[in-house]
């Protein structure tokens, strides 16, 4: 089926705002516009490359974005302690997760805010802060600030960040949108099987005429994902989850998951939950999250009690029953990581959990009258032994990445001295 998705490709931002106030010479980077009519807002994701060591809560500042979600966005395991003052290294990619509105008839998430620091410039921020996710013409035009070079410590600025939803499907099927700062070493077929996607797919979402993509070009990036359906007057409408992650949700109080199994979403009560509302499905003793199931001449018969949104504080659970041909396994989920201390290949590029199952407990057989019941038997969010193999891998695998690391920041030093040759301008 062709793709109808409206867009205009090949904008070029920087060439938009013909720069009157500075004669640097800008490179032009193509980002992918989506148009949009409604002000209803969807969630995407930003691929966000960490430019120095940072805290969990640090980067979750630079975007005012909840620390706990970026974790679960990157099947980072929360049970750690301290988590949010987890320290994360250096080039680290990770995915952040954000809302995308409507503004001036296009796609762009505009809640965040950055406080000056001393030595800071528009650039620095854009190329380095916000890891070029943004360019400092844009920062500039969203601040209407006529004298770049004169920047007030503690200036709060808007950040314009690029990011689309395409009604949160590709190809029909459920999925969110990564916008992907393209880096010197990436091709397009890189980029497409890294994301488990075709170059076609690529092409056509970001509507390219060549696979020839550039340095610092932003693309939509489609993740399949879990989708909701929660009423619209539900405070988290329009979740949907990104195979391979989870978020929280109702004030922490419940969790969801994506994959690896299938794409269905999968929410059961938190970890974090302290003073939540009740979880229990009306007229039964199962909670969220739980199944049960009976076998039967005609199938299996399945119970569910689901979550249904966070309406006023209360979650709203619904329970559901269906003859199914075949009665399910134990829920999967996706493998959590331990907190990143180093920068392995994979999360430089991309954090995709390597293929390893986990969490998926055996069977816990009440004695309650409910005939077979399967849960997920999850400690809380979380899942695999803190110890997990990934954790000793990414320390051993640390010498290997010195050498891979190198090509970044040579990107970020490239970045610096063409800064400082403009200034010189
Ligand atoms: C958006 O997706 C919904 C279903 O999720 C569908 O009903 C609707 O027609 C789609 N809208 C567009 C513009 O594709
Ligand atoms: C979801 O992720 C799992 C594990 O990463 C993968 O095996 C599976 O193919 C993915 N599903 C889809 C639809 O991409
Ligand atoms: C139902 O789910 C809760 C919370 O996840 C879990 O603690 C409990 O063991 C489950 N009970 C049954 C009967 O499956
Ligand atoms: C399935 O189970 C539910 C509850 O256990 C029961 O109310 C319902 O009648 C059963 N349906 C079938 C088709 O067996
Ligand atoms: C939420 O609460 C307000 C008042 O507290 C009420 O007017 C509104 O109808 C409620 N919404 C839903 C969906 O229950």
């Amino acid at each position: 089926m062709p793709n109808q998705k409206p867009i205009f490709q090949n904008l070029f931002f920087l060439l938009l705002s013909l720069s009157i106030f500075t004669n640097v010479a800008h490179v032009s980077s193509k980002s992918t516009i989506e148009p949009c009519s409604n002000s209803d807002s969807c969630n995407a994701v930003l691929g966000y490359t960490l430019y120095t060591d940072l805290k969990v809560s640090e980067v979750a500042s630079l975007f005012q974005v909840d620390p706990i979600a970026i974790l679960t966005s990157n099947a980072i395991d929360i049970s750690y302690p301290d988590v949010e003052n987890h320290i994360l290294p250096s080039q680290l990619f990770l995915k952040i997760p954000i809302t995308c509105s409507c503004v001036d008839g296009i796609r762009k998430s505009v809640s965040t805010k950055y406080k000056t620091r001393p030595s800071d410039t528009l650039s620095t921020i854009a190329d380095s802060i916000y890891s070029g996710l943004v360019s400092a013409d844009q920062i500039r035009e969203a601040n209407s600030i006529s004298d770049p070079s004169v920047l007030d410590v503690g200036q709060s600025l808007v950040v314009p960040l690029p990011c689309t939803c395409f009604n949160g499907t590709d190809n029909s099927l459920p999925a969110t949108y990564l916008s992907y700062v393209v880096k010197p070493v990436d091709t397009l077929a890189g980029i497409a099987a890294r994301y488990l996607t075709t170059i076609t797919d690529l092409m056509d979402v970001n509507a390219m005429g060549s696979t020839a993509i550039k340095d610092g070009d932003i693309l939509a990036v489609p993740l399949p994902a879990c989708a909701s359906n929660f009423p619209r007057y539900a405070s988290d409408f329009g979740l949907i989850v990104p195979n391979g992650s989870y978020a929280i949700t109702a004030s922490h109080c419940v969790q969801c998951s994506c994959g690896p199994g299938n794409l269905n979403l999968y929410c059961m009560p938190a970890s974090l939950a302290v003073s939540c509302s009740s979880m229990q499905c009306r007229n039964s003793n199962l909670m969220l999250g739980n199944v049960t199931f009976q076998q039967s001449s005609a199938g299996c018969n399945v119970t569910a009690c689901h979550y249904g949104g966070y309406v006023n504080g209360t979650i709203v659970t619904s329970l559901s029953t269906s003859l199914q041909p075949r009665c399910p396994g134990a829920q999967q989920f996706p493998p959590l990581i331990a907190p990143p201390n180093s920068v392995t290949r994979d999360s430089m590029f991309a954090p995709s959990p390597s293929p390893q199952s986990n969490g998926a407990g055996t069977p816990t057989p009440k004695s309650s009258g409910v005939p077979t019941t399967t849960t997920g038997s999850l400690p809380g969010l979380g899942l695999p032994p803190a110890n997990s193999p990934i954790a000793s891998a990414s320390s051993d695998a640390s010498s290997l990445v010195n050498s891979l690391a190198t090509f970044p920041s040579a990107f970020v030093l490239f970045i610096f001295v063409k800064l400082m040759m403009s200034m010189s301008l």
